[in-house]
């Protein structure tokens, strides 16, 4: 049966403590622009809880499988992180049809992770598939990469938690530009406006996007968390509340062992070996 979502992890040797990884997952569907149907979403789901639950895995990257090679007569296929959910599976669905499905999907899943997830983009992340770039945490993109929220021409609007992300992501204005014209948007606007954190030409992007994870494997992973959910509380809390947490959150990682060995080992020129607590 197809394996519509392939897991490879990648060792970091220098993560401590020892056995860190990188998971990577490969949305495949390639020749549907490897569009998010139900079954990519349960696979997700499971990562996710996979992901959660083993220790060593310390980073998350999501991308698309490249095009199948192109067999005589035939069009090759774009490049796509994902062309958006499966459209083939809204057809002559009412709402009750529906609502369990969002409800329960991997966008959420992917956005509730503790642990830092990036989104590498190399072609198409539209509809859903820019939703599941927002999921994540940082978005890296391929120069040929182009996003949007075309729903509105289904006569839809985003459903993966695209209204809010993109609007606190790019600000009110800019959403209602990309969500209400539907409008594709280059890789080098989407850097300019924010969407995204940076370009690279696309035979550099995997290699750039996972020296990147491996520097975030390689710090504490506890106090990789701490930081990314004490940021994370600053788009639900008020500015003063958030302040607050942060205060908490700082302020208790004075008991951990892992600033101990952080500031001894800045302080002895040494490299700083985490016990991740
Ligand atoms: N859902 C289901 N199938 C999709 C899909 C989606 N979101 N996006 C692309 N596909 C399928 C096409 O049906 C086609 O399948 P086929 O070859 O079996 O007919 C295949 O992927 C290739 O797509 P195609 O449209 O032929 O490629 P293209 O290069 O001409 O156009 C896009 C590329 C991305 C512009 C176009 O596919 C597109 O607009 N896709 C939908 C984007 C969208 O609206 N997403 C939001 C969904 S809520």
């Amino acid at each position: 049966m197809e394996e519509v979502l392939l897991v490879d992890d990648i060792p970091v040797e220098e993560a401590s403590p020892k056995g860190g990884l990188i998971t990577i997952w490969t949305l495949n569907r390639p020749n549907k622009l490897n569009a998010l149907n139900n079954k990519i979403h349960e696979e997700i789901k499971k990562q996710c809880i996979r992901a959660e639950s083993d220790d060593n895995v310390r980073v998350i990257i999501i991308r698309g499988a490249p095009p199948l090679p192109i067999e005589e007569g035939q069009k090759g296929k774009p490049p796509s992180f994902a062309a958006g959910a499966d459209i083939s599976e809204f057809e002559n669905k009412n709402s009750d049809d529906v609502r369990p499905f969002f409800e329960d999907n991997a966008w959420e899943a992917v956005w509730n992770l503790s642990k830092p997830t990036i989104a590498m983009v190399d072609g198409f992340a539209l509809g859903g598939g820019t939703e599941l770039a927002l999921s994540c945490d940082i978005r890296f993109a391929s120069e040929r990469s182009n996003f949007g929220q075309p729903e509105i021409n289904l006569g839809l609007i985003p459903g993966g938690g695209g209204t809010q992300r993109l609007c606190r992501l790019l600000g009110y204005g800019k959403a209602m530009e990309v969500i209400l014209s539907g409008n594709m948007i280059g890789a080098e606007e989407a850097l300019r406006i924010g969407l995204i954190n940076a370009v690279h030409k696309s035979e550099d992007l995997e290699n750039s996007t996972i020296s990147f994870a491996k520097k975030i494997a390689k710090k504490s992973p506890h106090t990789i968390k701490v930081a990314k959910r004490t940021i994370r509380a600053s788009l639900d809390l008020p500015f003063s509340e958030g302040i607050l947490t942060e205060r908490s959150e700082f302020v208790a990682l004075f008991d951990t062992e892992d600033k101990e060995i952080g500031v001894k080992a800045f302080l002895q020129r040494k490299d700083a070996l985490w016990l991740g607590k």
